[in-house]
Order: C-alpha cells, then sequence, then structure tokens
C-alpha cells in the first residue's frame, strides 16, 4: 500500500485560489511512476518478485520546490553493486541497504524540468544518485544546493549530443570503471595480454575495445553464444564461453595473462591467478568507492575522451534496456543471471530511445 508523499502534493504555494483553480483545469495532475523495494531477495523466489512500480500523481506545474529543482528522470542505471544493498538495513555493508517498502536509488541522468536556484536551469541535464522515480523534487538543503539521497548532482555537458542514456553508462560509472581501471591500476603495455570477465557487460566491452586500442591481446569471457559473436566483432582475440568450456582450461592454452580485468570474482579469478604470468596485475578492488577515488583525477579526460571515442564511432557501445520502470525488477533479475547484453539500463520513457 502506498500512501502520497511531498511529490503528490499539489499545492500552489504563493498561487492565489484563481490561479490554483486554473493550473487544475488546464495541467491535470501527472502520473508519477516509482520503482520500490518491497522484498528481501532471500523471501522472494525470484528477485523480480522483489520489486513493485506503482504510480502516484504530481502536479508538474505547482509542486512545491522549497529553493530546490524538479528533475525528470531520463534513465536509471542497473548495477551488480546493487544487489549487495538488498539486505536487511541493519546489517553492515559498503554502502547503505535498501529499506524495505522505499524507492530504489542509484545513478541515474534526468533533466531539469523547473528551478527555484541560481544553480540550476530549466533545460540542464543532471547525473547523479536519484530516487528511482519518473519525477523527483530536490529541495534546497544547507551546505549544498540540493539534498539527493547521496552526494550532489552534476550538471552534465554533452557537446556531440550523445543520448542522455550514455551517461549512466558508457559515460558514467561503467565507462569511468573501465577507464580509470585499465589506464591506471592495469598500467597495461602493448603486447601485453589482458584477461577480460563478463566481457560483454557494461564494464567489459569498454576494456576491451580500449585494450584493443592500446595494442593489447585480449582474452575475454562471457556467458552466450551472442555474446560470443558480439565480443568478436569488437576484436577480442580469444573468447571462452563459461558455460561451455573451461576457464582455467582455455587460460592455460591461450595465456599466460599479463592483467587480468576482474568483473566477476569467484572462480573465474582464481582460474586467472593460476595463470598469471610473471608480474601479472590484477583488478581485484569491486567496490562503486575505487571509482569515486579517481574522478578528480580522470574525470575530465574521461569525459573529454569517451565522448569523443563514442561520438566517432571508435568505440561501440551495446546497451540492455528496460523501456519504463516497471520493467525494472526484471532488468535486475537478468543482470544477476548474465541475460544482460551490454549496459543494462532503464529508460523512463520511449521519447528518451531515439
Ligand atoms: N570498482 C568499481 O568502482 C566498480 C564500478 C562499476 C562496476 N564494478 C564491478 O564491475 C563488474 C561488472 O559490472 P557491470 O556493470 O559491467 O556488470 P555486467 O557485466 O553488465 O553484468 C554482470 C555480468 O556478470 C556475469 N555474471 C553474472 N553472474 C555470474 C556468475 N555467477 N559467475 C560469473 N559471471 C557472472 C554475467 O555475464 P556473463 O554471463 O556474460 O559472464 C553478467 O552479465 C561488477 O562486479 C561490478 O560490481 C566495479
Amino acid at each position: 500500500m502506498r500512501t502520497f508523499d511531498a511529490l503528490d502534493d499539489s499545492g500552489g504555494g504563493h498561487c492565489s485560489p484563481l490561479q490554483l483553480k486554473r493550473r487544475e483545469l488546464t495541467m491535470p495532475p501527472t502520473p508519477n511512476s516509482s520503482l520500490y523495494f518491497d522484498v528481501l531477495p532471500r523471501d522472494a523466489p525470484k528477485l523480480q518478485d522483489c520489486f513493485s512500480c506503482t504510480d502516484t500523481m504530481i502536479d508538474l506545474q505547482s509542486v512545491p520546490l522549497s529553493g530546490g529543482i524538479l528533475v525528470e528522470t531520463i534513465a536509471c542505471s542497473l548495477d551488480p553493486y546493487m544487489r549487495n544493498r538488498m539486505r536487511p538495513v541493519n546489517e553492515p555493508g559498503d554502502m547503505p541497504a535498501f529499506p524495505l517498502g522505499e524507492v530504489l536509488n542509484g545513478f541515474s541522468v534526468g533533466v531539469v524540468i523547473r528551478s527555484e536556484t541560481t544553480d540550476f536551469a530549466a533545460g540542464q541535464h543532471v547525473y547523479g544518485f536519484m530516487p528511482y522515480r519518473k519525477y523527483n523534487v530536490f529541495g534546497a538543503c544547507d551546505g549544498a544546493s540540493v539534498s539527493t539521497p547521496m552526494g550532489t548532482l552534476k550538471i552534465l555537458a554533452n557537446p556531440y549530443n550523445l543520448p542522455w542514456r550514455y551517461f549512466v553508462g558508457i559515460l558514467g560509472m561503467s565507462g569511468q570503471t573501465a577507464y580509470y581501471g585499465l589506464k591506471d591500476v592495469s598500467d597495461p603495455k602493448p603486447g601485453e595480454t589482458i584477461f577480460v570477465s563478463a566481457a560483454a557487460g557494461a564494464v567489459g566491452q569498454v576494456v576491451v575495445q580500449l585494450a584493443k586500442a592500446m595494442g593489447l591481446r585480449v582474452i575475454a569471457s562471457c556467458g552466450s553464444i551472442e555474446k560470443e559473436k558480439m565480443l568478436k566483432k569488437l576484436g577480442a582475440d580469444h573468447v571462452i564461453n563459461r558455460h561451455t568450456s573451461s576457464i582455467s582450461e582455455e587460460l592455460k592454452k591461450y595465456g599466460p595473462i599479463d592483467i587480468y580485468f576482474d568483473n566477476v570474482g569467484g572462480a573465474t579469478l582464481e582460474a586467472a591467478i593460476s595463470s598469471a604470468a610473471m608480474n601479472a596485475r590484477f583488478r581485484i578492488k569491486i567496490e562503486a568507492l575505487v571509482v569515486t577515488d579517481w574522478h578528480e583525477k580522470y574525470a575530465e579526460e574521461f569525459y573529454d575522451v569517451m565522448q569523443q571515442k563514442v561520438a566517432s564511432g571508435e568505440i561501440k557501445y551495446r546497451e540492455h534496456v528496460y523501456c519504463g520502470l516497471k520493467h525494472g525488477g526484471q532488468g535486475m533479475a537478468d543482470l544477476m543471471t548474465g541475460k544482460n547484453i551490454g549496459k543494462a539500463v532503464i529508460v523512463l520513457d520511449g521519447k528518451w530511445l531515439s
């Protein structure tokens, strides 16, 4: 059972009763869908059953902004780290748990449709942590221009006019992880061999292409024939299907490896360790904080370089798009079972797909 929250309040601030009446007549309230986290995965038969999507109503013209902004969400990211947030709130973890019965949150991109602060203007596009809800109000708060569930919103520049949803994928955390992780941690040299797991996923597909462009020999693993084909097209020198071949046997044949870009851990990591060349370098830290730690050093360069590479077609980008928040639960379940090909993303409305 959902109750109406502040966003559903169609009170009109300083409007006169006549103005309010006129607005009611001209602007009917708009449905505002939200993706809720309802059940812990251990208590649900399937991961998709842990979520529900519910519409409330919002008056976009008159919803109070309290000195902040009203943002229409364009796209919400689906990421593996979110699985760790689906735990009881009293269990500690790197990131706060998702409270049961509340709207999910995570990396999102949106467009400002009204603003009461000089820090943001209507029409600007913003990126950051937002509730997975079609329309969000971020009120003003002390010390920061607006208050979001975690951190601040970044105003995006899009010089090549790329689809805005890319900013939660190849131009967001996934691309940044690939770029920073390969460039900084992996320190690759032409001629070296890199092994990339979950290589057809959001991070992996970017690592494969950047590594090829740097002159590396790329071994890629994935979980389906379609992904194998995609990775061969992207230039991987050898592709391992983890369901039909033994990763350790294949690495014995095609290794040793100098760098392992680990996207999955577990048995694949063990197989990679046993195929390491002398002085191999592995990315074994898998946490969102790592990517944010590199922003100061590389974010500006990342946006310059990656936007240009994507716009020119030098780097290809494949997405697995779920259109509408109501498909978010299924998207999460697919991600955890490897059904996504490319970056898993929820696009809120078909109008953002062109
Ligand atoms: N360090 C950081 O700051 C940072 C930032 C972002 C992401 N990451 C990490 O990078 C990794 C990749 O993220 P992503 O967004 O690119 O996800 P993704 O690769 O798009 O999706 C996850 C993939 O993992 C594979 N997989 C799922 N279950 C598996 C299992 N039991 N064993 C082996 N493989 C399994 C599946 O691919 P196949 O079936 O094709 O193998 C699935 O498609 C994740 O571990 C994520 O947490 C780290």
